[in-house]
């Protein structure tokens, strides 16, 4: 794949499409630079080769434009970690963003307001596409951890734009590629956080690709109510992906006991103890137990998305001592995902991994062996 070393940037406007999509605290400020830090060397290489850079990203899931949700705060802490000046516009499109634009000088840097903020993102609506395309001369896309969503910037505007990928997603794609061809068996993917959709979608293709599948968070709740074990699924569109899955394979592995809750009262039990009106919050003792027998035999683990709801550190058990377990051993592990990387950077693990992706859901999709919208659209831009 063509990327942004192939190209002469020199004085053109580079529209980089980077995932700051990065923890705030209650104050608005980055709790976590990883996703950041990730991006600099695309910048530093656009910057040095006098290119007009334009950076456009994504936060979190706002519904319309909400300012908890804007990435000000991310602007500010890109300045500091890059020492660059960065220049920040609390919107995408508009004659404004226009004018700076035009106004950029070689080398100068400009990060736009959450594309979020415009339903025509998610819904890849080819005018916003189209139009976030004329904001530039050439695009990149460098945020490889949102190539799974079939977005207006990560896959419809490649129709309307030169297009190349970014240094972040090159090293990603070939540090996963390198995952794909040598995968050491047995191979363990332990999956668990709380975007249901993006994970079960990537379980059934595990089933053909792991050796065992252990779950954990919100997902491993779906499977457990998807089984019957206790309450029901009440988002339709939850329960029609995944009634097909092969939950009853022996590869797929749910807990046996958790912190079970209801509203701030939470206790140890097994599942067969969990009422209709409780949850796991986070796997329990057993559990803890069983998962980290099966990690000591693996030779490749893949991990993404918390055991619990480890906002709570009375959640967060779980979590760390699967994280540790993995990170101890002498195997190949691979580790993915804003929180996940936030959390295992916290608890100074990240050192321990053999590699740290910038992608959650995209790193899971891609090991899992599905074909990832933003990189197709790139592919097909240069078979044209
Ligand atoms: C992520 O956090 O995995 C990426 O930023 C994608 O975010 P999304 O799941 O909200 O699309």
């Amino acid at each position: 794949m063509k990327n942004l070393r192939d190209i002469n940037v020199d004085n053109k406007k580079v529209l980089v499409r980077v995932d700051f999509n990065v923890p705030l605290n209650q104050d608005l400020e980055v709790e976590d630079t990883f996703r950041i830090e990730a991006h600099l060397e695309t910048i530093k290489y656009l910057k040095e080769h006098n290119a007009k850079i334009i950076l456009i990203s994504h936060l979190g899931s706002p519904k319309g434009k909400e300012i908890g949700f804007s990435l000000k705060p991310v602007a500010k802490k890109l300045e500091e970690i890059s020492s660059f000046k960065v220049n920040f516009i609390e919107e995408t499109l508009s004659p404004k963003v226009d004018q700076e634009i035009d106004n950029l000088k070689a080398g100068e840097i400009l990060l736009l307001e959450n594309l979020r903020f415009y339903k025509e993102e998610e819904e890849n609506d080819n005018e916003f596409a189209a139009s976030l395309a004329r904001l530039a001369d050439i695009f990149v896309e460098d945020a490889f951890s949102v190539c799974h969503r079939a977005h207006a910037s990560t896959s419809g505007i490649c129709s309307f734009i030169d297009s190349y990928a970014g240094l972040l997603l090159e090293k990603e794609i070939n540090a996963l590629e390198g995952v794909n061809r040598n995968i050491k068996r047995p191979f363990v993917a332990v999956i668990g956080g709380a975007k249901i959709l993006t994970k079960v979608s990537v379980i059934k293709n595990f089933l053909d690709k792991a050796d065992v599948i252990l779950l954990g968070g919100m997902v491993a709740n779906t499977v457990l109510k998807f089984k019957g074990v206790y309450g029901e699924i009440k988002e339709k569109e939850v329960f029609e992906a995944i009634k097909d899955i092969d939950f009853e394979s022996p590869k797929v592995i749910v807990p046996i006991d958790g912190m079970i809750s209801k509203d701030n009262f939470s206790r140890v039990g097994g599942i067969d103890t969990i009422k209709d009106n409780e949850e796991i919050s986070d796997i329990g003792p057993e559990t803890i137990e069983y998962y980290k027998k099966i990690i000591k035999q693996a030779k490749t683990v893949v991990f993404n998305g918390p055991m619990g709801k480890i906002e709570n550190e009375v959640f967060a058990k779980g979590t760390e001592e699967i994280a540790r377990i993995i990170s101890v051993q002498n195997n190949y592990s691979v580790v993915g995902g804003g929180e996940t990387v936030d959390f295992i950077n916290k608890k100074n693990m990240k050192k321990e991994f053999s590699f740290i992706s910038s992608g959650g859901g995209a790193m899971l999709e891609y090991i899992s062996g599905k074909k990832l919208p933003g990189i197709e659209a790139l592919n097909k831009y240069h078979e044209n």
